[in-house]
C-alpha cells in the first residue's frame, strides 16, 4: 500500500483539513513517471537546445531548494514532480537532456517535454524546440539505455507499469492558431480542433507501441483567462477573460474526452485517461478565496501582465507571497496552483491506474 500525505508547507489549508491515502493494491507499483509535451512539464530540456524559450535564470525556481533555476517554468515544482512525489517515487523528475543524469534517475522517470511544443507539428517550428516527434525519438533512445542498464525484462516491466503524463495543446491555440494565422487559413476552429485531437491520439498510440500503458493526458485550462491573454485582448483596464478562447478550449476538451475514451477501448491493457482540469481551474478563478488565492488575474513575476520566459528575469520584481497567486508568470501557474490540480488528479483519476 502506498501512503501519501497531502501536506505541504505551501498549502496550509490542506495540511489542516486533509491527509488522505492513495490506496493502490499491493501489487500495483508505479516504478517511474515520464512526461511529454510543453512547458508545463518541461523540467529543463530547453536549457540544452538552441531555443530562446528558456527560463533557467532567476527568479524562476526561486522556491526550489537552494533557489536554483532549473529550467522549470514556475517558482518551484511542476506537475511531474508533484505526481512523482505523491506516488512516493521521488521529489523531482529531471529533464532527459540533463547531462548530469544518474542511472537511478533513468530508472524512476524523466521528462522529454519542451517549452513551446504543441500537438500540431507546426507549433513552435520557428522556436527550435523539441516537437512531439523529437520527444518520441529521445524516448526510444532512452528505452535502449534503460535496457542496457536493467536488462530487457526489467525494462519492459518498468515501461509497462509506469505513469506517462502528456500535457500539450495550449501553444497550438495561443501561439499558433490565433496568432500566426497560418492554420487559420487552412482550418476553421472546429476542424483545427479535430486535427489537434487526431494528432494527440496518434501520439498516444505511438507511446503505446513503445510500451506505455498507463497514460494520463491533461486537457486545456480556460485559455482566455491566462494573464497574457487578458492583457492582450481583455481590455487595458478591465482585463477580462477572452470568452472565445475559453469556448474553444471547452470544445477541444469535449472532443479529447470522446476520442480518448474510444482509444482506450481499442488499446488492449491500456489505462488511458483524459484529465479535464477546465472546471477546477475556472473554480480557482471564480472562487479564488476558497483556495487561498488573492490574485488570479496577474502573474507574480514583474507586472504580472506580460512577463514570461526572457521577459521574466533577474530585473523583475516578484510578488511578496506567491502562494497567494495562481500564476507565477503571465502564462504558467505557481507551484501552489499546480499542487491543487495534482491533488485533484490523484484523488479523482489515479484510481484509473488500477
Ligand atoms: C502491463 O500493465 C498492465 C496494467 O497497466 C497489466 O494489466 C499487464 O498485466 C502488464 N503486462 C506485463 C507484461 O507486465
Ligand atoms: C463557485 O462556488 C460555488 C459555491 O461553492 C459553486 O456553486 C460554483 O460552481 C463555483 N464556481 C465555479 C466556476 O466552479
Amino acid at each position: 500500500m502506498l501512503y501519501v500525505v497531502v501536506c505541504h508547507v505551501l498549502l496550509f489549508s490542506a495540511c489542516i483539513s486533509e491527509a488522505y491515502k492513495v490506496k493502490l493494491p499491493e501489487k500495483v507499483v508505479v516504478p517511474a513517471v515520464y512526461a511529454f509535451g510543453d512547458s508545463i512539464v518541461d523540467q529543463g530540456n530547453n536549457n540544452y537546445i538552441a531555443t530562446t524559450v528558456k527560463c533557467n535564470f532567476p527568479p524562476y525556481g526561486k522556491d526550489l531548494r537552494d533557489a536554483i533555476p532549473t529550467g522549470r517554468f514556475s517558482n518551484a515544482k511542476t506537475p511531474p514532480d508533484l505526481i512523482a512525489e505523491e506516488l512516493g517515487i521521488k521529489g523531482l523528475i529531471p529533464a532527459y537532456l540533463d547531462p548530469n543524469l544518474k542511472d537511478e534517475d533513468l530508472k524512476t522517470g524523466v521528462s522529454f517535454a519542451s517549452g513551446g511544443c504543441g500537438y500540431d507539428p507546426l507549433t513552435g517550428s520557428a522556436l527550435s524546440i523539441l516537437h512531439l516527434s523529437d520527444q518520441l525519438t529521445l524516448f526510444q533512445e532512452y528505452i535502449e539505455k534503460l535496457k542496457s542498464l536493467v536488462g530487457k525484462q526489467e525494462a519492459t516491466h518498468i515501461l509497462n507499469n509506469s505513469f506517462y503524463m502528456v500535457v500539450a495543446g495550449s501553444n497550438d491555440f495561443l501561439n499558433n492558431y490565433y496568432v500566426t494565422g497560418f492554420r487559420k487559413h487552412q482550418y476553421d476552429i472546429n476542424s483545427y480542433i479535430d486535427h489537434i485531437v487526431s494528432w494527440a491520439s496518434n501520439f498516444v498510440q505511438e507511446l503505446y507501441k513503445l510500451g506505455a500503458r498507463r497514460i494520463g493526458v491533461m486537457g486545456l485550462p480556460p485559455l482566455g483567462c491566462v494573464p497574457f491573454q487578458r492583457t492582450l485582448l481583455g481590455g487595458i483596464i478591465s482585463r477580462v477573460c477572452v470568452d472565445e478562447y475559453n469556448q474553444d478550449a471547452q470544445l477541444a476538451n469535449t472532443k479529447f474526452g470522446v476520442a480518448f475514451d474510444l482509444l482506450s477501448k481499442t488499446l488492449p491493457q491500456s489505462k488511458l485517461f483524459f484529465i479535464d482540469i477546465y472546471n477546477l481551474v475556472t473554480d480557482f478563478i471564480v472562487n479564488s478565496t476558497k483556495y487561498g488565492f488573492e490574485e488570479v488575474e496577474k502573474g507574480c513575476c514583474g507586472t504580472g501582465t506580460i512577463e514570461v520566459s526572457a521577459l521574466c528575469n533577474k530585473y523583475s520584481a516578484t510578488c511578496e507571497d506567491d502562494t497567494k497567486y495562481l500564476f507565477w508568470d503571465s502564462f504558467h501557474p505557481t507551484e501552489k496552483g499546480y499542487r491543487i490540480v495534482i491533488d485533484h488528479v490523484i484523488k479523482y483519476y489515479m484510481k484509473n491506474l488500477l
